[in-house]
Formats: structure tokens, sequence, C-alpha cells
């Protein structure tokens, strides 16, 4: 099957009991056995779902890996693949992660003896210099939130293989419409299915996609053991959400060229960050390795905090709010939202400036985002 074609088709059959084309919701949490030690394949939905299994095997064709396993938020999902290491070991870690997995490093995961150094992935060298004998496993968001670095995937596949050590990466702003890590030679690939995936702002997810069958066996057993399993419920919902995403992130991403084109002609913006303008550091490899730029941008105004302040508040059509990633476009202040804990000392030393704005550009008609902007840029 070709890209677009699984994402609406790979892994999903008509019903067989009834020829239902979109699948059935399986809201159970036990199965009946034919005898003892007999079942069709599911015994408690803690550990495996029809509706769920649907929507792994869908995810994962679409990332072009053979193993998906799903959680019930993007945090559960990061916590997952953590879960493939122990006490004493060391992470080296994109250094403009969400301000979420930052979090869980440092104020849950660092209490039980793991380390975690951050370092600008978008240096090859200085992600190798940041790795010592404890080293097991490379933390790469790209592009990052909400910097928009991008890391050379290949350099860190390299580099992972070198020193042995597990490639993790964070592709919830790519998507697998424009990115897919495991061509690179990534060993995970994890997602805020929240985001692009699901598409409508209609739930909260994760996933983890693999194609070792070691770390598959390892995340299954994690996901069952600690249970935090999406519901039967928002893994159809995310399925519904996955059929229009090759559509969606096309008119995503060229909306988002546009807007970013507007804004780094604007008079009152100082600075405009965007994968698919020229101006970013990063901008060669994000084509090279990219095929689409997706919808997130981030900006500051000449008039710093006050003025983005005035922006995010006169916005109309763009709503403030915490998320990204949907069909609504949606205007958020990392300082005081998605990254708040992150210390200001921090956030400060990552270049992530408290007037900071991040804008992800939904599918609505472009001028009309335009004029919501101009009309707010205007006050400010
Ligand atoms: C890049 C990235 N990774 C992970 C997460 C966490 O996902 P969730 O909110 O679904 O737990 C987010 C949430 O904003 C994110 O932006």
């Amino acid at each position: 099957m070709k890209f677009d074609t699984k994402v609406v088709r790979a892994g999903i059959k008509p019903d067989p009991a009834t020829g239902s084309i979109v699948p059935p919701i399986y809201e159970t949490a036990t199965y009946v056995l034919d005898e003892v030690g007999r079942d069709k394949g599911f015994d408690y939905t803690r550990s495996a779902n029809p509706t769920r299994k649907l929507l792994e095997d869908n995810l994962a064709a679409i990332e072009g890996g053979k193993y998906g396993v799903s959680f019930a938020s993007g945090m559960a999902a990061v916590d997952g693949c953590m879960k493939l290491l122990s006490a004493g070991d060391h992470v080296v870690c994109s250094d403009d992660v969400y301000g979420g997995v930052s979090r869980h490093f440092n104020n849950v995961l660092a209490r039980y003896g793991m380390s975690f150094t951050y370092v600008d992935s978008s240096d090859t060298n200085a992600v190798r210099e940041a790795i010592g004998p404890e080293t097991k496993m490379l933390w790469i968001e790209t592009p990052t939130n909400p910097l928009l670095k991008v890391t050379d995937l290949q350099a860190m596949a390299t580099i992972a293989k070198e020193r042995d050590l597990y490639l993790s990466v964070d592709s919830t702003f790519a998507t697998p419409v424009f990115l897919r890590p495991l061509e690179y030679g990534a060993d995970i690939v994890m997602h805020s299915t929240t985001k692009y995936l699901s598409g409508h702002n209609q739930l909260i997810g994760g996933l983890v996609v693999t194609n070792r069958k070691d770390i598959y066996d390892e995340m299954k057993f994690i996901q069952k053991t600690i249970g935090a399993v999406p519901s039967p419920f928002d893994c159809w919902l995310t399925l519904l959400g996955v059929k229009t995403l090759h559509l969606r992130m096309q008119r995503h991403a060229a909306s988002a060229q546009r807007v970013a084109e507007y804004l780094e002609s604007h008079p009152k913006v100082a600075r405009v960050t965007y994968p698919g303008l020229p101006s970013h550091p990063q901008y060669e490899i994000a084509k090279a390795q990219m095929s689409g730029f997706s919808g997130m941008i981030s900006f500051e105004l000449k008039g710093g905090l006050p003025a983005g302040k005035t922006v995010m508040n006169n916005v109309k059509l763009c709503a403030l709010a915490e998320s990204l990633g949907a069909v609504e476009t949606m205007i958020t202040h990392p300082a005081t939202m998605t990254h708040a804990d992150v210390p200001a000392q921090e956030r400060q030393a990552r270049g992530l400036a408290d007037g900071l704005v991040r804008l992800s550009v939904g599918i609505e008609d472009v001028d009309d985002i335009l004029a919501d902007l101009e009309q707010a840029l205007r006050k400010a």
C-alpha cells in the first residue's frame, strides 16, 4: 500500500460479524474463554483490546514499523519508553523538549536514580560529548516544542549504534506524513496522539512504534503492568481522526508556510521560527529529512512580552489554548502555559524567551487566520 492508502486502510477490515466498514468499539473489560487456557486472543482489556489493536496496527503501519503500543497519554508513552531503563542509567535529551517531558525526567525519574543531560541535539558534537559510561538512551524531539529545533536523525542513529544506545524520537510535531524516524535508524518513535494523529482536540493519547521485537515485548509488558491504557472509545476516535491525517497535514503545512512568511515580513515581528523558512538554522536538514514542515510556528515580537500578550489576548479566531496539532488554530504562551514548570533560568538558558508566542496553524481558510493575526498585531 502507498502511504495515503495505509493512512485510511492499513490494518482495518470490515467487521466480520456485520460487515460494518467502521470498526465497532469493543467497550469491554473482559472476555469469555472458550475453555480453561483457550481464549480468542483477548482475556482482559488492560492487556489487549480489539479496538486498541486495530489502532496500534494502523499507526505502526503508517510509521513504517512492525509494532505499535498505545498509551493513555503522550506522557504515559514517554514513561513507558523510560521503563526500558533502570536506576543508574543516564539519558542524553534534546534541550528544548516539551516542558512536561523535562518535568517528568527531572522531578519524577531523577528520584528513581536516573540522570539526564540536556543538550542542543541539533548540534551533533554536543550530543556526542554528553554521552558517558552510564548513558543508555538518546531522547530526541524533532522538531522541538516550542523552538522547532531540528535534529539530524541519521547522525543520531550513527552515534546510537556506535555507543550501543537506544535512539528514541518524539515525532509528535512532524507526524509520519512528514517524517518517519525508523527509516533513519531510530529504535523507538513516540507520539502524543492527542495532537495531529487524532487531530480534532477530542482526546488524550500516546503511542510507541518500534521494529524491534525485544523493545515491543518489553513495552507490551509495561503497558499491561502499569495499565496506562487508552479507552476503547478513545482508540476508536483516534482511528477516525487518523483517516484524514494526510489531507490535514498538507493543509496545516501549506497554511503554516503562508503564516510564517507573513509574520517574517511583518514590521512588528522580531523573529519567526518555522522549519520551512530558509532563515531557520536547520532549514537544510529539515528539507532533506522531512517531506513537509508541519503546522507549528513560534515567533517573538519587537515589543517583547507585553506585545506578545497583546496579540494573544486580542486574537478572535485563533484559540488561546494549551494544545496543538488540531483542526483549530491555537495560540499559546509557552512561558506561562506549556513550559511553565521549566524554571525561568533554564528557560532563558534554552533561548525560550518570555515573549515567545507559539502558533499551531489549523485548517481554516488561511486568509481568515492571517486577518485575525493582522488585527491582533495592529493592537500590539
Ligand atoms: C512534543 C510533545 N511530546 C509529548 C507531549 C505529551 O503528550 P500528552 O499531552 O498527550 O500527554 C506533548 C504535549 O504537549 C508534546 O507537545
